[in-house]
């Protein structure tokens, strides 16, 4: 039987590297060569050392069949989320497992779909169109600060003044958090996750050794279990109709979550709901700016504005990865993969798979079906898919209203992250009303 494919030693580093997600187009390029050449191969370090090795998986039908098969793709012992070895001690150290989060992404059943039975139905489109009206207040008060803030033709960063603190305040609102915490929320979020852009985390952790990298997202871990035990324990004293609430009251087979999945729930919510809606926000704004003709259709006729929403999510596919371990030996693209196995499913190779959407570089709000794998697939499908969907439709109408024209003002620039990535500024100049 011949040998597993292994990558390369340039492109295993560049696939682990956050840097390249930030040089989109070779990127693609890579990812459109392994598709065709090397759709399930093995990246495996240099020194054996840096981490350990994996299957990366590049093809959209491989990445839809792992994510629907939970049962041989399981979400732990191994890390969901890709890692350096290093990483990995230091959480086994400190809590004694691979996984530095308890949270809903890294259960499997018979725990995970209990746990996520608790939210689903908050998440559900009937419980969301409650809300409506609260996050129509949040996007014209964001936009309203947009248009202050071009008022004489300036340019303005979109991200910054629009696609970051929108999401951020809307999934702040639903887990009860003041407004006054919100920007030390972001800041642990993106050190949590984005921890890999310097800009971003405001860490200055380009000059950081790996050890102080694992302490910094360590320490941001401990401050949002913190945090979040004071929200609990005042839910369970004073519930309201908040998601906040429904966690802290929740119980399952009788009894209360335990501290530390409690913690990884609004965790999982709070971190989950908002980088990755700016991200997604911030691209389909990059489209509308690069094509007027497009903005002045939407413009004319809202019905093409959930064709816009949709296509932007796959044409950023915000969250770039999901990582799962195998249960038992399975054959993959030709390969071997044993039992016990890490595999890393790109959502941005396989949302860029021409075997699945033609094209698949262009932004085309007409694409139909647009079945892409943004969301994943399965029973970790995303809990949030609508409120995402709800709030980026939301933001447009209101831009839309309230904006003639929109010009790309400067060149976009892309965070450096192999986990949740997208653009990170987008200049641009508007005409309002
Ligand atoms: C899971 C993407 C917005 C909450 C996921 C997964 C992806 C994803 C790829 C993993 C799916 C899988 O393993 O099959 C996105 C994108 C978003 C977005 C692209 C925006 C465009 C949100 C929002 C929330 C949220 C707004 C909540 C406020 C969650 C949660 C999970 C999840 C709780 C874990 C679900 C589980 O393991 O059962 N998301 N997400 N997401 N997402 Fe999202």
């Amino acid at each position: 039987m011949p040998g597993d494919a292994v990558l390369p030693p340039e492109t295993a580093r560049e696939v682990i590297d956050p840097h390249a997600y930030a040089q989109w187009d070779d990127l693609l390029d890579t990812f459109d060569r392994l598709r065709a050449e090397s759709p399930v191969a093995k990246v495996v370090a240099e020194d054996g050392e840096l981490f350990d090795p994996f299957w990366l998986v590049t093809r959209y039908d491989d990445v839809m069949r792992i994510s629907k098969d939970n049962t041989t793709f399981l979400n732990n012992p191994r890390p969901v989320v890709f890692s350096f070895r290093k990483a990995i001690e230091f959480s086994r150290a400190a809590t004694g497992s691979d996984i530095l989060v308890d949270s809903l992404v890294v259960f499997d059943a018979p725990i995970h779909p209990k746990y996520r039975r608790l939210t689903q139905d908050w998440f559900m489109p009937r419980n969301l169109a409650r809300m409506e009206e609260e996050i129509r207040g949040i996007a014209n008060a964001t936009v309203d600060r947009l248009v202050a803030a071009c008022a004489a033709g300036e340019i303005v960063d979109f991200c910054k003044l629009v696609s970051a603190p929108y999401p951020l305040h809307v999934v702040m609102q639903i887990l009860g958090v003041p407004e006054e915490d919100e920007p030390r929320m972001l800041m642990l979020t993106q050190q949590m996750f984005g921890g890999q852009d310097a800009d971003l985390s405001g860490s200055g952790m380009e000059n950081m050794t790996q050890e102080q990298v694992i302490q910094l997202v360590a320490g941001a871990v401990k401050s949002f279990e913190d945090y979040f035990a004071g929200i609990a324990a005042d839910r369970r004293a004073h519930p309201t109709d908040d998601v906040a609430s429904v966690i802290a009251n929740a119980t399952v087979d009788g009894k209360s979550l335990p501290e530390r999945d409690m913690a990884g729930y609004y965790i999982i919510v709070a971190t989950a709901g908002h980088d990755t809606t700016s991200a997604s926000t911030a691209g389909a704004m990059l489209a509308l700016a690069q094509d007027p003709e497009q903005w002045a259709r939407v413009k004319a006729d809202r019905s093409l504005l959930p064709g816009i929403v949709e296509e932007a999510i796959r044409w950023t596919t915000p969250v770039q990865h999901f990582m799962r371990t195998a249960a038992e030996d399975v054959e993959l693209g030709g390969q071997q993969v044993k039992k016990g196995d890490w595999l890393m499913i790109n959502y941005v190779a396989a949302n860029h798979d021409p075997a699945q959407f033609d094209n698949p570089r262009k932004f085309d709000a007409s694409r139909s079906p647009n079945r892409h794998l943004a969301f994943g697939a399965g029973a970790h499908q995303c809990l949030g898919l609508h409120l995402a969907r709800m709030e980026m439709k939301i933001l447009f109408e209101t831009l839309l209203d309230r904006i003639d024209s929109i010009e790309l003002a400067g060149e976009p620039r892309r965070a450096t992250s192999t986990f949740v990535g997208g653009l990170k500024t987008l200049p641009v100049r508007i005409q309002a009303r």
